[in-house]
C-alpha cells in the first residue's frame, strides 16, 4: 500500500451492500491511501470502501482471522510492518508474493479463503504506462532495495529492462536482490552497483530518502540529460527534491501518486470490485 498526502474528501455511501476492505497498519496516522481508493471507488460507481485498521504486530493473526469470518469483506490491504508476516496466516500466496517475499493484497473470497498478492511491482509499471514509459530495452538505475524496491527490481526485469542497476545503502541488501532478479529473469543485465545516472534511460528511487526536504538526493541530478525518465515512488511531498532537479534538466518525470492509482485499478480487479478478464 502507498501512503500520502491526499488532501480530498471522498462522497461515501456505506450500506449493507457495500463491499469493505481495511488497510492494516502499524503506525497508522500516515495512511492516506485509503482515500484515493475510496475516491477511485466514487468515480467508477464501485460500491465499496477501505477503512484503515490500526493492529499492531502480536494482533495480526487474530485481526486477520476475524476478518476471514466477515462477510461483506472483499479483502485487506497491508502495509509497514505487516507485508512479510501476514503471508503466514494465508491460505495462498501467488507466485510473485512468493519471489517477492511480501505481501500487500489479501483477497477473501466467498468461503473465507484469503489470497495474497504483491502488487506494488505491476503498479508501478502500471504508473509508468499510463505516463507513457516503456521499460523493454531500457537500462535502468534502481535506487533502494527495500520492500518496494524488490517488487520494482522483479517488475521491471519481467518488462523487459535490458540492463538493471540495484544500488543501496545496505549493498549486501542489493547484491542479493540482483542475484534473485538474475535468477528469476535470466534475459535481464541486473547487478548492484553505483547510484550513477549516468548512462541510464530510467532512474527510479524507491527509497524513502526525499520524504523529508532536508534530505539530498541519492544519485547526482547533475549529470541527468532531457533524454532520461526519474521516477519517484515517495508520495508526499508529491513532487520530491530528486523531481524538482529532474524537471529543471529537462527530464520527463514519473510521480509516486501514478504508482498509487496504477494499483487501485489492479487491486479492484485482484478483489474482483471490478470484472476480470485475467488477474493482474
Ligand atoms: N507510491 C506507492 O504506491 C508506494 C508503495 C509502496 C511504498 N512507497 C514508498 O516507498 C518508500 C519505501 O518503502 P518500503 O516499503 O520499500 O520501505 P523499506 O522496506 O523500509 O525500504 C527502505 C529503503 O530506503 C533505503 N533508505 C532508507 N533511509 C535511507 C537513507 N537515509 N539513506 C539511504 N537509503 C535509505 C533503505 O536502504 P537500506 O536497505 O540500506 O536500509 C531501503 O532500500 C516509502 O516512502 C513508501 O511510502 C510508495
Amino acid at each position: 500500500m502507498g501512503e500520502g498526502d491526499a488532501g480530498r474528501t471522498s462522497a461515501l455511501r456505506i450500506t449493507g451492500r457495500t463491499r469493505i476492505l481495511f488497510i492494516l497498519a502499524d503506525p497508522v496516522a500516515h495512511v492516506m491511501g485509503s482515500a484515493y481508493f475510496n475516491d477511485w471507488f466514487s468515480a467508477h460507481g464501485v460500491d465499496a470502501a477501505v477503512s484503515p485498521l490500526h493492529v499492531a504486530p502480536d494482533d495480526l493473526g487474530s485481526v486477520v482471522n476475524a476478518i476471514r469470518r466477515m462477510r461483506n469483506v472483499a479483502g485487506f490491504g497491508v502495509t509497514i510492518p505487516h507485508k512479510i508476516a501476514v503471508r503466514g496466516f494465508l491460505d495462498e500466496v501467488s507466485g510473485r508474493g512468493a519471489l517477492i517475499g511480501a505481501v500487500n493484497f489479501v483477497r477473501r473470497d466467498e468461503d473465507g479463503r484469503l489470497s495474497g498478492d504483491n502488487i506494488d511491482g505491476v503498479g508501478f509499471l502500471a504508473g509508468l504506462a499510463r505516463s507513457g514509459v516503456a521499460v523493454a530495452g531500457k537500462r535502468v538505475l534502481q535506487l533502494g532495495a527495500g520492500g518496494a524496491g524488490r517488487a520494482i527490481a522483479f517488475a521491471l526485469a519481467g518488462a523487459g529492462a535490458a540492463r538493471l542497476t540495484i544500488a543501496n545503502r545496505s549493498q549486501d541488501k542489493a547484491a542479493a536482490l540482483a542475484s534473485s532478479v538474475r535468477a528469476a529473469v535470466p534475459a535481464c543485465q541486473c547487478m548492484a552497483g553505483d547510484a550513477d545516472p549516468r548512462g541510464a534511460d530510467l532512474v527510479v528511487n524507491t527509497t524513502s530518502v526525499g520524504l523529508r526536504s532536508d534530505q539530498s538526493p541519492l544519485a547526482d541530478p547533475s549529470v541527468l540529460h532531457p533524454g532520461t525518465t526519474v521516477a519517484d515512488i515517495i508520495m508526499a511531498p508529491e513532487t520530491t527534491r530528486l523531481l524538482t532537479d529532474a524537471l529543471a534538466r529537462g527530464c520527463r518525470v514519473v510521480r509516486g501518486r501514478d504508482m498509487l492509482e496504477g494499483q487501485i485499478a489492479l487491486c479492484a480487479r485482484f478483489m474482483r470490485l471490478v470484472p476480470t478478464e485475467a488477474d493482474p
